[in-house]
Parts: structure tokens; C-alpha cells; sequence
């Protein structure tokens, strides 16, 4: 393992990153496992995974090996360029998802998965609405902006927003319900981006409105 930066060495976080959420007291040094080690050298039990995003847990060797086999092999091409390995893991992907006919569009951040799972949502339906819910998170791009509560107020936040968003208050299934034609809904309740982005699997597969969770606003 690398050695970790002298710690003088580096500048306090405040004055180089902007400002993103609310830090935990925590600060990583490591990780191996399910184990985080932090500055002062103690061990923490990592029930978060960064947000579930490092579920596989830290540094398993055969993970760190395919990733090293590939570095080596070739670190990157663009889509311009035919990779087999690129190939490989869309047909996983669509193996997994049990979407046999889906077209796979690799992308880098949630963000922008959001950004692709709206784009897909208001164009197969052909509404001009999303419904969000309030106090969620999506992203910081356009259209990920524009269904995240708040964003506007924040550095990260677009004058106007792509399409129409009709906020509505968290917790109440009767609005949910009550809201039928909406392109699409961005919801926080359970893994939003990760429902939006089966809500977008959804439509495209030629339903004619999202499931009930999905379903949107009146006011379209
Ligand atoms: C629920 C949710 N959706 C979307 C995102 C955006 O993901 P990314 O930061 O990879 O763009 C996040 C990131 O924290 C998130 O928590």
C-alpha cells in the first residue's frame, strides 16, 4: 500500500474543496474490509459504505486485482472506441437487471444516471412534469438540481431548471398517489437513484405511467 501524504502536507479541507454535505468526525486514512482507519490510527466499523456506494467493502483482492489487470491492460478508451471489456460488463449489467433488451449508457457519477433516467422519463412519456420530494437529494447537475430540495439556494444550484417540478411533502402517499402524469417522480424514500432509475427501465419498457411509487403531480 502506497504511504499515506505527511499530514502537514496537506491543506485543510475548507480551503480547497467546496463546501458538499455536512462532514461526519471522521477522518480516513484506510480501509481494508469493513474496517475504516482514521488519522489517529484507530479502527471505526464502516456501516455506511460512502454513502452505499462502497458496498463491496475495502481493498478485496480480487477486486483490486481486476482493476490492476486492467490498468495495465488498458486504464481507458472512449466510447468512439470498441472495448470487449466495456461489452462484457453491459451484458452483465442487463443480465443482472433482467432487462434483456436494454441498450446500457455507462456513466460516471449519480448525478448523471439521474440526469439520463429523467431525460428518459419526459421524453417516452412526452409530459413536461416531474414530481420530486421534499428535502431529497439527486445531484448537482441540471436536471439532477432541479428535483433536489434546496438546490437552487445552493452554489450548485441553475437559474432555471430544464423542466417543471412540482415539490411534494415527504411522507404523504396520498399526494404521491394522487399525482398521475408526471414524466416521472424523484423520490429519496428508499435508494432514489437507484428508483429513478428503474422507474426510467420502466417506462422505457413501454408502460404507459410509473408504478404507484413513481407517480406524480396533479398539477401537470
Ligand atoms: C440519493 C443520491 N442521489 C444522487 C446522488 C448523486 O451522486 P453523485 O455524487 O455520484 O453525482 C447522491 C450523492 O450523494 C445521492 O445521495
Amino acid at each position: 500500500m502506497p504511504p499515506a501524504p505527511a499530514l502537514d502536507a496537506i491543506p485543510p479541507a475548507a480551503e480547497v474543496l467546496a463546501p458538499v454535505f455536512a462532514q461526519y468526525p471522521l477522518e480516513v486514512a484506510s480501509a481494508q474490509g469493513v474496517w475504516l482507519t482514521n488519522t489517529r490510527g484507530e479502527r471505526v466499523l464502516d456501516l455506511y459504505g460512502g454513502h452505499a456506494v462502497a458496498a463491496l467493502g475495502y481493498g478485496h483482492p480480487a477486486w483490486t486485482a481486476a482493476l490492476a489487470r486492467q490498468a495495465q491492460l488498458c486504464q481507458f478508451q472512449s466510447n468512439a472506441v470498441a472495448m470487449a471489456v466495456r461489452a462484457r460488463a453491459a451484458e452483465q449489467l442487463t443480465r443482472f437487471a433482467q432487462l434483456p433488451d436494454a441498450r446500457v449508457f455507462f456513466v460516471n457519477s449519480g448525478a448523471e444516471a439521474n440526469e439520463n433516467a429523467l431525460k428518459i422519463a419526459l421524453r417516452t412519456t412526452q409530459r413536461r412534469h416531474v414530481a420530486a420530494i421534499e428535502f431529497g437529494f439527486h445531484g448537482r447537475t441540471a436536471a439532477a438540481g432541479a428535483v433536489t430540495w434546496g438546490a437552487q439556494a445552493k452554489w450548485y444550484g441553475f437559474p432555471r431548471a430544464p423542466f417543471n417540478v412540482s415539490f411534494l411533502p415527504r411522507g404523504d402517499a396520498r399526494a404521491i398517489r394522487a399525482s398521475r402524469r408526471c414524466a416521472g417522480a424523484a423520490t429519496r424514500w428508499a435508494h432514489s437513484s437507484y428508483s429513478m432509475r428503474c422507474n426510467a427501465a420502466w417506462v422505457a419498457r413501454g408502460n404507459p405511467s410509473p408504478p404507484t411509487s413513481m407517480a406524480s403531480c396533479r398539477t401537470c
